[in-house]
């Protein structure tokens, strides 16, 4: 498997496939082009065919072609190896590599029975009831076709049988895939239902949830029944409608969330395609991740009861911390957007484009509950919109929003300070402790830099690499990138691929990072890389020089004379060797 891996990725066209994403130029060794990844105005997203990598200098997104797909589609490592490999033409022998045939198997079942349900509702008698009740509520065929909309029949066992009897798959398999419940053998878990498959980012089904099919006998069941979490379903991380909305949702750069799967596909039918659906559940952060590779901007648009504003106060503060804008799509005239985007296409698509800042929703929904010319009204209000400011990062967008809140309470802007600025520095809540970055991460040195910057520049230079072979042999280099120079001054005659593959597995990363930087340099002129070359290599010098003159200080300070002179012989070279570099600079 390993060497498939390693084939396709060869044999993929790096350049082509991010070429689908992004409108890429060459320039030079490298193609570059806008990150699709984070928002930028000039290019540091490069792309170079020969190592088969990408690599943005703004945000630090970087990999192969795979990391490439996976990051961009949301999808898995095996998904992407599928994809490529098709594409390329490889044949995969063997897929048993991260969950192994089970998972296939679970995949190919759950894929069946998407089928079979579809089947049920498009053709024929039997789905005649669902088909009708789908057309009230405004689904057509393209819809369902798009949503592969299905409908569960009322019986005990049609799909057992379908599955087990028919083709000959076990009971366990299925009750893994939480198809069936066991009684005394197993029976079918859906019934008399319209059934929405789950699809993860990929496209494949990992789960159903269905809605009750109204038949005036039926009325306490619940209304929508979900699949368990199984090995391949995970609500914390599914979305519906992910898949069909990802195109758009990385063309607008926003996405509407919604909360049901009618809503989403009511809001898709209405022609808002960045609209994915959470299902009913909270939203959790690994759904949050999803969204931020690919949007700027979240627009919630939940019920604004209690539970949709506690919803709407937990996404603020997770898409804060991605960097995400919120937004509120205000609900009016339906009771949710199903019913306003089924009923009234254009209507729906105004409300998301006249979607409000969440810090002016939730200063304008607690006035509108709460009585503002009664100090008790001022209180709550005071007391339900002032955790929300607090929480603003940026102290300039956190004193727009406090003046506006002012204003609107009728209050001085001070008071209002006072109280945010208590609430800041009162608590700071446990999860945000542990959620912030150290300020000490360490930064890149300047002599880090240097020498990648070095590194790089010799890398495409292999007349330069004779030329200062020599240079560094004498002095100590830091760390795995003073090592990488000097094995790259080694090999003068190798190609930058040749050198990748017989470095060491702790330089290459170092190496492939040099190379692509370059990018950002690519016209330096051969003298400025021989320039920097001697700047590091005096700087590397006098760092030594220090680091012996305190040695002998102290071999004074002891009364050690012999290392004393021994230091001193060594500082003496060191001396010579440095006007030798200066030398070099003529
Ligand atoms: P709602 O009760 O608001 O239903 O639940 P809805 O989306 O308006 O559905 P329709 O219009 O009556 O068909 C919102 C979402 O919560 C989840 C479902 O995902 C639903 O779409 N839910 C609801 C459940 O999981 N179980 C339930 O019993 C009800
Ligand atoms: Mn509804």
């Amino acid at each position: 498997m390993e060497d498939q891996v390693e084939e396709v990725k060869r044999k993929t066209d790096i350049v082509g496939l991010i070429g689908q994403y992004v409108s890429l130029k060459k320039m030079g060794r490298h193609h570059k082009g806008l990150c699709p990844f984070h928002a930028e105005k000039t290019a540091s997203f490069t792309v170079n065919e020969e190592l088969g990598l990408y690599k943005c200098f703004g945000c630090g997104a970087g990999g192969d072609a795979y990391k490439f797909l996976m990051e961009i589609e949301g999808i898995d490592f095996r998904d992407a190896l599928e994809r490529l490999a098709d594409k390329v033409g490889v044949k995969l022998v063997s897929r048993k590599f991260d969950g192994g045939d089970e998972k296939r198997k679970m995949l190919e079942v759950m894929d069946l029975a998407a089928r079979y349900y579809h089947w049920l509702l498009t053709d024929g008698k039997s789905g005649k009831d669902a088909r009708k009740y789908l057309l009230e509520r405004k689904i057509n065929e393209k819809l369902i076709e798009t949503f592969n909309v299905g409908y569960a029949l009322p019986g005990w066992n049609n799909l057992t049988n379908y599955l087990i009897g028919k083709k000959g798959y076990k009971e366990d398999l299925l009750e893994k895939c939480g198809l069936v419940s066991r009684g005394k053998g197993v029976y079918d878990k859906f019934r008399g239902r319209i059934m929405f498959p789950l699809q993860d980012a990929g496209g494949k089904v990992v789960g159903f949830s269905g809605r009750l099919l109204p038949n005036g006998n039926n009325e306490n069941e619940a209304k929508y029944l979900n699949s368990p979490e199984t090995e391949l379903y995970h609500k914390g991380r599914m979305l519906y409608g992910f898949f069909q909305a990802k195109q758009d949702i990385r063309k607008k750069k926003r996405v509407v969330l919604v909360e049901g799967q009618m809503d989403l596909i009511s809001s898709f039918g209405a022609g808002v395609g960045e609209t994915v659906a959470i299902g009913g559940t909270a939203l959790t952060e690994d759904q949050i991740e999803m969204l931020a590779r690919m949007a700027n901007s979240i627009y919630l648009s939940f019920d604004a009861d209690e539970a949709g504003i506690a919803a709407i106060k937990r996404a603020v503060g997770m898409a804060e911390k991605r960097g995400l804008d919120v937004k509120v799509v205000q609900i009016e005239g339906g009771k949710d957007p199903d019913e306003i985007a089924s009923k009234n296409p254009l209507r729906w698509r105004e409300m998301v484009d006249n979607a409000v800042d969440v810090y002016e929703f939730v200063i304008d929904s607690s006035m509108k509950r709460n009585d503002k010319e009664k100090v008790q009204g001022i209180k709550i209000i005071t007391e339900e919109v002032a955790p929300f400011l607090s929480k603003i990062e940026n102290s300039v967008v956190r004193d727009v929003w406090t003046r506006k809140f002012a204003e609107k309470l009728g209050v001085e802007a001070l008071v209002v300070k006072d109280e945010i600025d208590r609430v800041r520095s009162g608590k700071t809540s446990q999860t945000e402790q542990i959620n912030k970055k150290p300020v000490d991460a360490p930064t890149e040195g300047r002599s880090e830099k240097l020498m990648r910057r070095v590194i790089g520049g010799l890398l495409t230079r292999s007349s330069l690499r004779t030329k200062v072979r020599g240079w560094f042999e004498k002095v100590e280099l830091e760390g795995a990138m003073g090592k990488a120079l000097k094995y790259v001054c080694q090999h003068p005659e190798d190609s930058p691929l040749e050198i990748l593959k017989g470095a060491q597995a702790e330089l290459v990363e170092v190496i492939q990072e040099a190379y692509m930087a370059e990018g950002e340099n690519e016209n330096s002129t051969d003298k400025e890389v021989v320039e920097m070359a001697v700047q590091l290599l005096r700087e590397q010098i006098r760092k030594e020089k220090k680091r012996i003159m305190e040695e002998m200080e102290t071999a004074r300070k002891e009364g050690r004379e012999n290392e004393e002179e021994q230091l001193f012989a060594k500082l003496n070279e060191l001396n010579r060797e440095e006007s030798r570099v200066v030398v070099l600079l003529g």
